[in-house]
């Protein structure tokens, strides 16, 4: 019998290399937000090994303490209830100015990092982070190919590190083009593609839940599924991004990547092993199983929507081309939902449903696994044919809970049935601090561990099987295709049409 692990054990791995991390975008919302306050929870939570540098680099001249003041205020009241680990951290904290066309400034740069090896024997270890527009992301690369710092070198028994967010590119030329200009200075075995959503834990435990269990497996397949619904409902609009998101829309900002995750981990076979390699294997299998689109037959496989003004949380919130930044003639879509398919013995004929949109009455990421009817109602002279099918739900996000609804008899004399849940909630049981998405895959880079991230296969298998419904939303006719939907609703009515007897549970 498993016993339940210690917290501690659980946490992480043994994280003993030193390294150097490099944070380009250092003054940007990305860096202040989400990377900054998880390198600081992980040396709160005595995560991180002592001789780790972090180096903020982007175009502004700031001074290191400039730029310490300003990490200080990202972390603000936790850095005052941890003021030991915020003095050993800012020790550790530098800044160096960086112009990215500038061959000379990543020379400069160089010599910074080696001298830093010198004082601090970070060894030559890098993990550069590229937290800057994606349209930056050759330019960095290139730069620190030329200048030397994308080499291991054998002798020293180092390692560099390349973190790139998504997107990764706007479409599989774009993607294509992307990865060639990273593979001439960086080996496949330095980039980490980061999703964040494979990040969290609820996410990650679709495996656990599937692979770990002899109970599920055996009924996770086309003979007692009759639908599998995914979807990922927020509650925010475009916020401070209008620029970027009105040139990628949701197509490309969330279905090319969580979206994709999100189904591959729900339908893939298990790899024999839990390695990173074998489990992007079986992934990428997944992805060649994909059923393309009926460019011809589009709109029975795809409802594209965009948010008009409308109400949420009793507060009236503005339509999406009213907003900021958007083009007020805009016909990107802020809701797609999408049929899908897979073809092969598992999943044949099973629909897999894709839901994400903006401006949503509320947030929920969740996945419902729908199963089929009983095969025969031999209750049908009391209650009827209809009994309602057993449903498994995982909740991502806020909810992390898993429930299954089952059918009960109602207590006392006439035979009644009735849905019931019984239902996991995922900090049952567990009280130790709990790993953020950043948090997760900055020690998986500094670990060497790409279970979490993109393999590049995956992403052009991705991009490849978006690429019909891509170029049918980019054509001048696009806009017959887009329907709109009041901010707080779940959506365009059309939905309906798509979902047949299928429904979005949330709705
Ligand atoms: C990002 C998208 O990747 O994920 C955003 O670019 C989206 O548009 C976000 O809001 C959602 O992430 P989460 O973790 O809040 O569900």
């Amino acid at each position: 019998m498993t016993e339940l692990p210690d917290t501690d054990q659980c946490l992480q791995e043994q994280l003993e290399d030193p390294a150097v991390i490099v944070i380009f975008g250092a003054t940007g919302d990305l860096t202040r937000r989400k990377l900054f306050p998880s390198l600081f929870s992980l040396r709160r939570n005595g995560l991180l090994p002592e001789n780790i540098c972090i180096v903020g680099a982007s175009r502004s001249e700031l001074s290191h303490e400039d730029f310490r003041e300003s990490m200080r205020q990202s972390v603000d009241k936790s850095a005052d209830e941890a003021p030991d680990d915020w003095e050993l951290i800012s020790r550790h904290l530098f800044y160096h100015s960086v112009i990215y066309d500038d061959p000379e400034s990543f020379n400069t740069l160089k010599s910074f990092l080696d001298k830093l090896d010198g004082e601090f024997q970070t060894r030559g270890n890098r993990l550069f982070y590229l937290a800057v527009p994606p349209t930056a992301y050759k330019e960095i690369a290139g730069q620190l190919g030329r200048a030397a710092m994308s080499r291991e070198d054998p002798e020293k028994d180092n390692w560099v590190r390349l973190i790139v967010e998504k997107p990764f590119g706007r479409d599989l030329e774009s993607a294509r083009d992307l990865d060639r200009s990273l593979h001439a200075h960086f080996s496949e075995h330095q980039i980490f593609r980061i999703d964040h959503y494979l990040a969290k834990e609820t996410v990650q435990n679709i495996l656990m839940l599937r692979f770990a269990n002899s109970i599920f497996e055996p009924v996770w397949n086309r003979l007692y599924i009759d639908s599998v619904n995914i979807t990922v409902a927020e509650q925010l609009g475009v916020e401070h991004r209008a620029r970027y998101y009105d040139n990628f829309g949701v197509l490309r900002d969330m279905f090319q990547n969580h979206m994709m995750q999100l189904l591959a981990l729900c339908a893939m076979e298990p790899p024999s092993i839990f390695q990173a390699e074998r489990v992007r294997d079986e992934k990428t299998k997944t992805y060649r199983s994909l059923r393309p689109f009926p460019v011809h037959d589009l709109d029975k496989y795809l409802i594209l929507g965009q948010y008009s003004s409308g109400i949420i949380n009793d507060k009236p919130v503005t339509g999406y081309l009213e907003e900021k930044g958007v083009d007020p003639d805009s016909l990107t879509p802020t809701f797609a939902s999408m049929k899908v398919f897979i073809d092969n013995w598992r999943w044949q004929g099973v629909p897999f449903y894709l839901t994400s949109g903006k401006r949503m009455p509320e947030k929920n990421t969740e996945i419902n696994i729908q199963f089929r009817q009983v095969p025969n109602s031999l209750f049908r002279g009391i209650i009827g044919e209809d009994i309602s099918a057993n449903s498994l739900t995982l909740g991502i996000q806020p909810r992390e809970e898993i429930h299954l609804s089952f059918q009960t008899k109602v207590p006392g004399h006439k035979v009644c049935l009735r849905t019931v849940q019984m239902l996991f909630d995922y900090h049952q049981d567990h009280a130790g601090p709990h790993l953020d998405a950043y948090e997760k895959v900055l020690l998986d880079c500094l670990l060497g561990d790409h279970t979490l991230f993109w393999r590049q296969d995956g992403v052009e298998l991705c991009w490849g099987f978006l690429t019909p419904i891509l170029e049918e939303c980019d054509c001048p006719e696009r806009g017959k295709r887009l329907h709109t939907y009041k901010a707080g609703t779940w959506g365009p009515k059309e939905l309906k049409k798509l979902m047949n007897h299928h429904g979005l549970n949330t709705m």
